[in-house]
């Protein structure tokens, strides 16, 4: 296994470029399982999970190719249903294809995620929700097997809290649904936009973009689509996160900044200058940094995949800074390890209230997600001395060559063997 060296305490200079969204290019793929014929993808990261989703289509007796970030995908040849196991235990995100699936061939089996690092993450509004639009639901042996006689049948469906990938998920069945399906509370996040353009790219009559109340009229078919993946809005926030941490001052471009309204307004109260264009964000800290609080909440809310690296920056003010997490249940599991470099955060019940103590200290850490790699990341920049941050899996997942582009501003950084 690998880890990444970080020796802490320089500030990050110049510009980098922000990759495709992971979470957007996940749903997109999925969507190519609605249409036989070449699909077309532009911008899509390189990335652990973009890689996983693949070999799972693969599965599935769908053929691709890739070239640079063009990924061209051909469903034409489905032979499988089943997503195993094996493939979606490395990524919930998985489920995805259970939608899609169904509508198209009016079977799917899917294996059931089970927990996760950050929370149960049940998958229970995707179920209800097909069984809204007539579909079979039995589970057994650890699988969710999703049936059908004939095509969807439209209906209602109303998400008790906006799920994104439920969302997603029903979006893409009712594509191909007979009849009009709403679904209310339905999330707003940006990648639920960029799935609604491939969808109608590939004739889908939705209706309700960028609100919580779609209107999906169904169509008999649907043809293949050439999409723009849109840039990752969290791994643009992780790096602005990261100059206002480790000081300095960068411009990030390939990005929208009109997807991070929470986060640009927070390190605004923090003290970090933010300069906003229309495709590039330039990010500078001049003066101390001020504690602000954050609450997660859903698009356009503060992001959930933000607040470890937010937590990070914050344990580095003169200042309280009360950070509630609203999503999930147990998305702290990076404040041991922020501790472990000199960190003051208090947990009470869903806050983590931190006290700034103007200084990190580098030592050996490790996470157990994504987004607390991340955090790490952030607060190993900052740190007095050199941090190890091992199981670089988990940035792997979403993070397009984090050392390359963090070496590119002058961080000292390196991959190393354990
Ligand atoms: C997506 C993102 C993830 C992000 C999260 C919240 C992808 C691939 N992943 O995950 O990076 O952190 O949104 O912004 O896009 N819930 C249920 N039952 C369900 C579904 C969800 O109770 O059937 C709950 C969840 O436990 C959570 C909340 O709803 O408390 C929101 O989760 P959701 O939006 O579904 O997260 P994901 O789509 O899994």
């Amino acid at each position: 296994m690998d880890k990444i060296v970080i020796e802490g305490g320089r500030p990050l200079h110049g510009e980098i470029a922000i990759s495709g969204a992971k979470n957007a290019a996940l749903p997109l793929i999925a969507a190519t399982l609605l249409a036989p014929g070449w699909h077309t993808l532009h911008n899509v990261p390189d990335l652990r999970d973009t890689r996983t989703i693949m070999a799972l289509l693969e599965t599935f007796g769908v053929e691709w190719q890739r070239d640079g970030s063009r990924l061209r995908i051909n469903s034409a040849n489905l032979n499988n249903c089943e997503a195993s196991y094996d493939l979606v235990k490395t990524m919930r995100a998985s489920v995805l294809v259970l939608g899609p699936l169904v509508a198209r061939t009016g079977q799917a089996r899917v294996s059931l995620p089970g927990g996760c690092a950050i929370g149960a993450r049940p998958i229970d509004f995707h179920l209800q929700a097909l069984k809204n639009l007539g579909v079979t639901i039995i589970l057994e042996h650890g699988y969710v097997g999703a049936e059908i006689a004939g095509r969807l049948k439209g209906g209602t469906v109303y998400f008790d809290i906006p799920s994104v990938t439920a969302t997603e998920n029903i979006l893409m069945a009712a594509t191909l649904a007979e009849g009009t399906t709403v679904i209310k509370n339905a999330a707003r996040e940006p990648e639920i936009g960029n799935l609604i353009d491939m969808l109608v790219a590939m004739g889908a009559r939705i209706e309700g973009k960028g609100s919580d109340r779609l209107v999906i009229h169904g169509v008999e078919q649907l043809e293949p689509a050439e999409i723009e993946v849109i840039a990752d809005r969290i791994e643009a926030g992780t790096y602005l996160i990261a100059v206002g941490a480790a000081g300095g001052e960068v411009t990030i471009t390939n990005c929208n900044p009109g997807h991070l309204p929470a986060l640009l307004e927070k390190l605004r109260a923090a003290g970090l200058t933010i300069t906003e264009e229309r495709t590039a964000i330039r990010v500078r800290r001049s003066g101390p940094l001020r504690s602000v609080d954050i609450k997660t909440m859903p698009y356009p809310g503060f992001a959930t995949d933000l607040q470890a690296q937010i937590m990070a920056l914050m344990t580095l003010t003169r200042g309280l800074s009360v950070i509630t997490e609203t999503i999930f249940e147990n998305r702290f599991m990076h404040v041991a390890e922020l501790r472990r470099m000199g960190a003051d955060i208090r947990i009470d019940g869903h806050s983590a209230i931190v006290t700034g103590t103007g200084r990190l200290t580098g030592a050996p850490v490790m996470a157990t997600d994504l987004r607390a790699s991340a955090s790490l990341v952030v607060a190993a920049l900052a740190a007095e001395g050199a941090t190890d941050i091992s199981r670089v899996y988990h940035l792997d997942r979403g993070y397009e060559d984090l050392v390359g582009k963090l070496s590119r501003l002058g961080a000292v950084i390196r991959r190393e063997r354990e």
